[in-house]
């Protein structure tokens, strides 16, 4: 691959593997994929509502953009039959590790989710959470992740929502998002993300991802943070804010 802008990701998610800073176990062991897994799912409780990982038993599933592959190793120990790519080396030996450390397989591969080495419909499913506001050429990815799906298959896409509470929150308060200093981040509105996932049949787009209390910072602005916009937030009605989540979770379909 000699893409510059792609070698420049690469290397950026080699040296920032998501969510490693919470960690305190040693990288690579049993207790760290633990403690990987269950910071995830306390910061993104909606996803296990949305996302049924036991519900694939038997299918073929490929993950794009793997990281960690804390998601897969759920969908693996669902009976799902997974795959998971990713572009940066270090993400792919760590899912290696995950999945040896869960005794589960899967098929891991370093592999650019823009140029899948894959036969077209081979995928009754394909996943990419948080992966297609990172890529160099984000329409080249769903275009692929559209070609390796079979007829009918479901596509489970999650970007960033330009139009959120998070990105307000930032500004207002002058604190940074996490990764905003990779080499490529793109935020989306609704409009846009659909727009983006044109090549589908069918898209149901959920916005997801409201305040939770902060594990990573400390200090005054943290327990206000915590303490006071956190549960402020929460007391308006979900229906009402909806439209503001961090993340818009893409359900799609292909014919
Ligand atoms: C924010 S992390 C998300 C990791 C994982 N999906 C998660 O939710 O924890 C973004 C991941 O996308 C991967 N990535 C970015 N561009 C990619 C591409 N073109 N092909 C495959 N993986 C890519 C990065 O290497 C990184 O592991």
């Amino acid at each position: 691959m000699t893409d510059p802008l792609l070698e420049a990701i690469r290397s950026y998610w080699n040296d920032h593997i998501h969510d490693l800073e919470v960690a305190t176990q040693p990288v690579g062991s049993a207790g760290f994929f633990a403690e990987l897994d269950e910071y995830r799912f306390d910061k993104l409780r909606y996803l296990p509502n949305l996302v049924d990982f036991s519900g694939y038993r038997g299918k073929k599933l490929l993950e794009v953009g793997c990281g960690a592959g804390i998601d897969l190793v759920r969908f693996a120990r669902g009976g799902a039959v997974v795959t998971g790519v990713d572009l940066a080396e270090v993400s792919i030996e760590l899912a290696r590790k995950n999945f040896a450390a869960n005794n589960l397989r899967g098929d891991l591969r370093v592999m650019n989710g823009e140029a899948l080495t894959f036969e077209e419909s081979d995928f009754d499913v394909v996943y990419a959470h948080g992966v297609l506001q990172y890529t160099a050429n984000a329409p080249q990815m769903a275009r692929e992740l559209h070609r390796v799906l079979c007829p009918g298959g479901e596509a489970i896409l999650m970007v960033y929502n330009k139009i959120s509470w998070l990105n307000a929150m930032s500004r207002v308060m002058n604190v940074g998002l996490e990764h905003e200093d990779a080499p490529v981040l793109k935020k989306y509105s609704i409009g846009e993300f659909k727009e983006l996932l044109s090549p589908f049949k069918t898209i149901r787009i959920i916005p997801e991802r409201f305040p939770v209390e902060s594990r990573l910072h400390h200090g005054l602005k943290a327990t206000l943070y915590n303490q006071g916009f956190v549960r402020l937030f929460n007391l308006i009605p979900r229906a009402v804010v909806r439209p503001l989540g961090w993340h818009l979770m893409a359900f799609a379909t292909k014919l």
